[in-house]
């Protein structure tokens, strides 16, 4: 289906199923223990054999021998295949370091061996037995610090408008100050994990746990050098990603191997201690950020650099992503530097770019408010745009910012705070307020699907993933609502590599492509429907297809029909700047004598056009609210510079937010449609509902205690 203009009326417009409270769809599974995890995957592969995989011992350098002879001949073990025993694999898609094979090593735990035993605790015993033998490298220089410093005004910048420095002369008020975000970790529940068959090594299947299914099934392929065809990958149940599963990575390929090897199919996850440095992360970030405005507290100028890590290739953290397009200021200066580090890779953690950037940016706007001696909330008023203010010619499609701040300052009674740092007290508790803006970009990727009428049972078929997100919930809506069947009537078959090939879950762009993919195949079957019928104008409503003779229930039609189709989106989007927009407000509390932090109540108001369904948005959103506290407050891979090694690497020493920490959250969606962001109107919530938020604890924390922390994460020490 192609849409060549932003969505005019369409069948939602009455929105009858979409947009209403469905509790989740695969919920009964998930919460009775029954729902198939890759790892638990006893109906499709009961005999499993269970792999344990290996990690290199050095940061980087190279294999000089392994001796695996004590682990071959170890107890229940049926194979071991070790990283000098095959030609180095080729790399799927986005994967920096080889994910096995080969002498070489990139970085600290790169998978260098897998055993497969008939026990777990014989696959791991065996596992200790290999011994390995290395070179160590040189000695890296991991500062990150050190490399902004060199990088710092280097290189073309990516966004270059106006005189940024004569607009900095004339300023009547000017910040400049420096910012640091630490590495972070998914930390999602379910580790990378995967049960693989490739008894015969010819036909692969590969049960795993990942958000793309496509983009896996093909780099699957690329890795082995095999048709795409004697590949299938299913992932109906996942449980979280945050980015960590968008690529392949080495599980699958250690499951794989040992599957061939041991002539079984072979389960595989991760051990917590290893996904930390097996797999990848956000890198952390050096920003550097000045603002220049006027007496009136428009901004002049914004001149924002930032620095951040990767293996030679790979992306790094882009923490000026937003730079360009958030707030208004006739010049601007943006540039992002990735510099080379030898560490575990670092990709798409949730909202990569705008997460890290808006912790740096948002507590700048905060400090500028207070130099210009306007309220927060004004001053980010003050400075909205409803343009590209790098390319005036091009507007946001809608952008609702200011009233997502005045929403929620009238909401969490905004006006009634203290304006004078560390001047409120509660008992031992100081207590503080604060304030940020969220935005984050809108994508549509393509997407497909397969709708299938059958008995009056609507059959929908797409390798869209559901990542803990409400995937199967929203689709099941959509296609209610496109063929005026009650939500009951639909059933859900997803991420499997047999079915169409979706957008998947990544960038938040998973419920506005995916939504619109079930939305043109249901529109396909509708035709196919009325064709066969002899209708022309058909109308589907209360399980009935009526138009010109006809009026029949659908479950009448007796013979199975289905159709195909996937969304293509025109030119005319590149007419719109695009994005989510949102405001966080916290109220902090500070202990007056130990410095300990607590988030007391949290806001968001979120615009991000059609809300497709209240609970399950609210949910990504409260979601993202928790995980900010964590980027705000504890989260910190912490790096053993001499050893290139992320030494807190579980989850008792990575320390995560969870809901329990934060008594009270409340989200408002603004009731937006955006017609040029979907053909639903819809847009993500999954990653807007963090960015901002560690901002806006930094900016409560300075207002509980006075004390200006840029240094994440904001923990008690900083505070005293
Ligand atoms: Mo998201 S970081 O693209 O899963």
């Amino acid at each position: 289906m192609d849409f060549n203009e932003p969505a005019g009326s369409n069948v939602f417009d009455d929105e009858r199923v979409v947009g209403q409270r469905f509790t989740r769809y695969d919920g009964p599974p998930k919460v009775t223990g029954t729902a198939p995890y890759a790892y638990e995957r006893n109906d499709a592969a009961p005999d499993a054999l269970y792999g344990y995989p290996l990690g290199a011992g050095i940061g980087h350098g190279r294999i000089v021998s392994m001796n695996a002879d004590e682990a071959r001949n170890a107890p229940g073990v049926r194979a071991v295949v070790t990283t000098l025993d095959i030609d180095p694999l080729e790399k799927g898609m986005n994967n920096v370091a080889r994910l096995f094979g080969g002498a070489d090593v990139m970085h600290y735990h790169q998978a260098i061996a897998v055993v497969v035993a008939e026990t777990f605790e014989q696959a791991r015993a065996a596992a200790a037995m290999i011994s390995v033998e290395y070179e160590e490298g040189e000695p890296a220089d991991l500062d990150l610090d050190a490399a902004f410093e060199r990088v710092q005004g280097t290189g073309e910048p990516d966004t270059l408008v106006g005189d940024v420095e004569a607009a900095f002369a004339d300023a009547a008020h000017v910040i400049d100050n420096m910012y640091h975000t630490p590495g972070e970790s998914h930390t999602m529940m379910e580790p990378h994990s995967s049960t693989v068959d490739w008894s015969d090594g010819e036909d692969m299947t590969v049960w795993t746990s990942n958000q793309m299914i496509n983009w896996n099934h093909q780099s699957i392929a690329t890795t082995f050098g095999i048709e795409p065809e004697r590949i299938r990958v299913e992932s109906p149940y996942v449980g979280g990603g945050f980015g960590a599963k968008l690529w392949l990575r080495a599980d699958a390929v250690l499951a794989a191997l040992g599957s061939r090897a041991a002539g079984a199919p072979v389960k595989l996850a991760l051990p917590r201690p290893m996904v930390m440095n097996n797999t990848t992360h956000r890198s952390a970030t050096v920003q550097r950020i000045r603002l220049a405005a006027d007496g009136e507290g428009r901004l002049k100028g914004i001149w924002h650099e930032a620095a951040s890590y990767c293996l030679p290739g790979g992306r790094g953290e882009n923490a000026t992503a937003q730079t360009p397009l958030f707030y208004a200021g006739e010049t601007r200066r943006v540039k992002n530097h990735v510099v080379d580090m030898p560490l575990p890779e670092t990709a798409d953690m949730r909202a990569p770019g705008e997460a890290s950037g808006l912790m740096a940016l948002e507590i700048a706007m905060d400090e500028m408010a207070e130099a210009v001696g306007m309220d927060p909330v004004e001053f980010r008023v003050v400075n909205d745009t409803q343009v590209n203010p790098s390319n005036p010619e091009i507007p946001f499609s809608e952008r609702h910012y200011v009233e997502c701040l005045r929403r929620g300052a009238e909401a969490f009674g905004w006006a009634d705070r203290n304006t004078t740092p560390g001047g409120t007290r509660d008992g031992d508790w100081l207590i503080g307020h604060g304030v940020a803006g969220a935005y984050r970009g809108h994508l549509v990727l393509p997407s497909g699907a397969r709708a299938i009428l059958d008995g009056g049972k609507l059959v929908i078929e797409t390798d869209m993933t559901d990542i803990g997100t409400g995937s199967y919930t929203i689709l099941a809506q959509t296609a209610a609502e496109t063929m005026g069947l009650p939500y009951e009537a639909v059933e859900m078959r997803m991420a499997n590599s047999a079915y169409p090939v979706s957008s998947g879950s990544g960038g938040q762009f998973g419920a506005p492509s995916s939504t619109s993919g079930v939305y043109a195949a249901c529109m396909a079957l509708r035709a196919r429907i009325a064709e066969t019928l002899g209708i022309e104008e058909a109308d589907f409503a209360d399980g009935r297809v009526t138009g010109g003779d006809v009026d029949m229930a659908l479950s009448e039609i007796s013979e199975e029909v289905s159709a195909e189709d996937a969304i293509a989106w025109g030119d005319f989007q590149q007419n719109y700047a695009m994005g989510t927009f949102g405001a966080h407000f916290v109220e902090v509390g500070v202990h007056a004598y130990t410095g300990e932090t607590r988030v007391r109540r949290m806001l968001a108001v979120c615009d991000s056009g059609r809300i497709l369904n209240p609970i399950t948005a609210r949910s990504q959103v409260i979601g993202g609210m928790v995980m900010g506290v964590g980027a705000a407050l504890s989260e910190d891979m912490a790096l053993d510079r001499a050893r290139g090694f992320f030494a807190n690497h579980d989850m008792a020493s990575y320390e995560v937010a969870v809901h329990a920490d934060i008594p009270e959250q409340e989200v408002i969606f603004l009731d937006t449609l955006d017609a040029a962001a979907s053909p639903l109107k819809a847009k993500g919530v999954g990653e807007l509902g963090l960015c901002g938020v560690a901002a806006a604890v930094a900016n409560g924390l300075y207002n509980a205690t006075g004390v200006r922390v840029r240094d994440y994460p904001l923990t008690m020490d900083k505070f005293i």
